[in-house]
């Protein structure tokens, strides 16, 4: 996944690369998720649906103050809060909600979450990306991508493209974004509209 930046992986599914060259931290290095114990962030992805009980997870990821400070909504959300849109969200039939996780076959490591809400009539779906703080600025945020555009075409074939709406101050969000396909729109403010054809 990671080649094009000269760093440890070469596939989606994040084999690596014997590379020696400067490099972010490799995925396989332990990283400390609060409440999760020590766990690795191994080669092995896989994605499942959100469900109920991944609201604290989410929150955490939500309520960090890099994610706040380039979302539309900067306050800290309280759990109460979370939990009924968490819940809404999730029997919202129009919404895709994804995980991307790092199992070894009995502990998994949440990594990212993806979301993509179908617009009534536009054949658009609006995309959020969240990546665990922890796991920042290491390629997951593509895999995650990679991993759900393809179901998210399988379940809604008539859609027409992919909307990303990113803050002007987001590089790696941006950078996502164009490396994954998406091309630059329009603007609304600081807010800037990347969109994917599907
Ligand atoms: C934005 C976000 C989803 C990116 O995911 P990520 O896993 O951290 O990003 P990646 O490691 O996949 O990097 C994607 C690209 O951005 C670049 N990048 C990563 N961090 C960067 C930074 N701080 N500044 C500039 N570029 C950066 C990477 O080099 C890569 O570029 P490349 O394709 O040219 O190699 C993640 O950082 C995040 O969850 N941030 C908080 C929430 C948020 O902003 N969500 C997006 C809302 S639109």
């Amino acid at each position: 996944m990671y080649n094009r930046a000269g760093t440890g992986f070469d596939h989606a599914d994040g084999h690596h690369r014997h590379a020696t060259e400067s490099r972010p931290p490799r995925l396989n290095e332990p990283v400390q998720t609060r409440g999760r114990g020590r766990l690795l962030v191994s080669d092995r992805y896989e994605i499942r649906p959100v469900v109920l009980s991944d609201a604290d997870v989410l929150l955490e990821w939500r309520n960090d103050a890099e994610t706040r400070r380039r979302a539309r909504t900067q306050q800290v959300i309280d759990l109460a809060d979370h939990v009924s849109w968490l819940a809404a969200a999730l029997a919202d039939e129009s919404r895709l909600y994804r995980l991307l996780v790092s199992t070894d076959g009995s502990v998994e490591l949440p990594l990212a979450s993806v979301r993509y809400d179908c617009e009534a009539g536009t054949g658009l779906a609006v995309v959020s990306i969240l990546v665990a703080p922890t796991a920042r600025g290491r390629g997951i945020g593509r895999v995650a991508l990679e991993r759900t555009l393809p179901e998210l075409r399988q379940w809604q074939p008539d859609l027409s493209a992919v909307l990303a709406v990113v803050h002007k101050d987001n590089p790696a969000s941006r950078r996502l974004f164009q490396s994954t396909g998406f091309t630059y729109r329009d603007s609304d403010g600081p807010w800037q509209n990347y969109v994917l054809a599907l």
